[in-house]
């Protein structure tokens, strides 16, 4: 019979009980998931997109079922970082997990002028936005040019007083590219992948069925593109990565650690299952054990070449 393993991992510093964090967007900031379990059981959460002032996101139809995943548009809503730090953290400091705060800017000085106040607030880790495809300003205009990548991870470092992550976009050519540049600027860690860029249409109408035409994939049919851009800046930077994309049990988990990532985000698989990160928690765990693994950590860049 196999030992239990240990589930802790840390990620720039910062310890998690377990590599399982639920991923921006999907979760908002815990409140509805609270209901139906202790959110304690989490590693840590990385809290919906948060902005300088309040947005109501996109006008709807703003989300699109695919084959095996979801479109989304929402256009960062978000009540704004201060109602956040007043509302939404004290609920969240409740529990016993790791609070990671995701900004996103129009310009570098407001990702600057969000890490001061999130550090004095107390979160975590920052999540630095550069990869939202659902945005005129900022967002992905950040994270596909390795200079602007960098010069916002740049003024990030400068005023946050906590680990800094960056939130990678997998619509670039070479993801390697930015991964390299941030980490130059300083990040502590990465993110990724966020969504990649798609559309639908609607037949009879002819219409886009996203009112804004386009829209990020995510779901269970980007869990491939996602394990081979981790392997790909796992090999590229010696930063911690935070692996996401179309997570959904503990071997696509697994998958995302042995390509390099030390922690796993679980996104879209909470829409359709509030319990899939504990299960995603425990899958690992046992893949772990099976392996004979002392601490699942074991796991992380564990890919064996052919
Ligand atoms: O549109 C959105 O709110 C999505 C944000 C993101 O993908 O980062």
């Amino acid at each position: 019979m196999s030992n239990t393993p240990s589930m802790a991992v840390e990620l720039a510093g910062v310890a998690l009980k377990n590599p399982i964090v639920v991923a921006s967007g999907t979760f908002g900031f815990g409140r509805e998931y609270g209901q139906f379990y202790d959110l304690s059981q989490l590693g840590g959460i990385c809290v919906k997109g948060l902005t300088a002032a309040p947005r109501e996101g996109n006008p709807p139809p703003r989300i699109a079922e695919t084959p095996m995943g979801i479109l989304n548009s929402v256009g960062l809503q978000n009540p704004g970082v201060d109602a956040f730090i007043a509302h939404d953290l004290p609920f969240l400091r409740q529990y016993d997990l790791k609070v990671i705060a995701n900004i996103s800017g129009n310009t570098p000085e407001e990702y600057g002028q969000m890490c001061e106040k999130l550090s004095a607030a107390g979160v975590d880790m920052i999540e630095v936005n550069i990869s939202c495809p659902n945005v005129k300003a900022g967002g992905l205009a950040y994270g596909t040019k390795p200079e602007l990548a960098a010069e916002v991870t740049e003024v990030a470092k400068r005023h946050a007083t906590v680990p800094v992550m960056v939130k990678l976009s997998p619509n670039v050519t070479d993801v390697t590219e930015i991964a390299r540049a941030v980490a130059d600027a300083g990040a502590d860690a990465l993110s990724l992948i966020n969504t990649l860029r798609g559309m639908r249409i609607d037949v009879n109408t002819r219409r886009p069925i996203l009112k804004m035409n386009t829209g990020g994939l995510s779901g269970p049919a980007v869990l491939p593109v996602a394990v081979r851009m981790v392997w790909e800046v796992a090999n590229a930077v010696s930063l911690p990565i935070l692996g996401m994309g179309g997570v959904s049990t503990g071997e696509d988990a697994a998958q995302l650690m042995l390509a390099g990532a030390s922690a796993v985000a679980v996104g879209t698989a909470c829409f359709a299952d509030p319990f899939t990160p504990l299960k995603v928690r425990d899958g690992l765990c046992e893949i772990a054990a099976s392996q004979g693994l002392e601490r699942v950590s074991q796991l992380t860049g564990g890919v064996r070449p052919w």
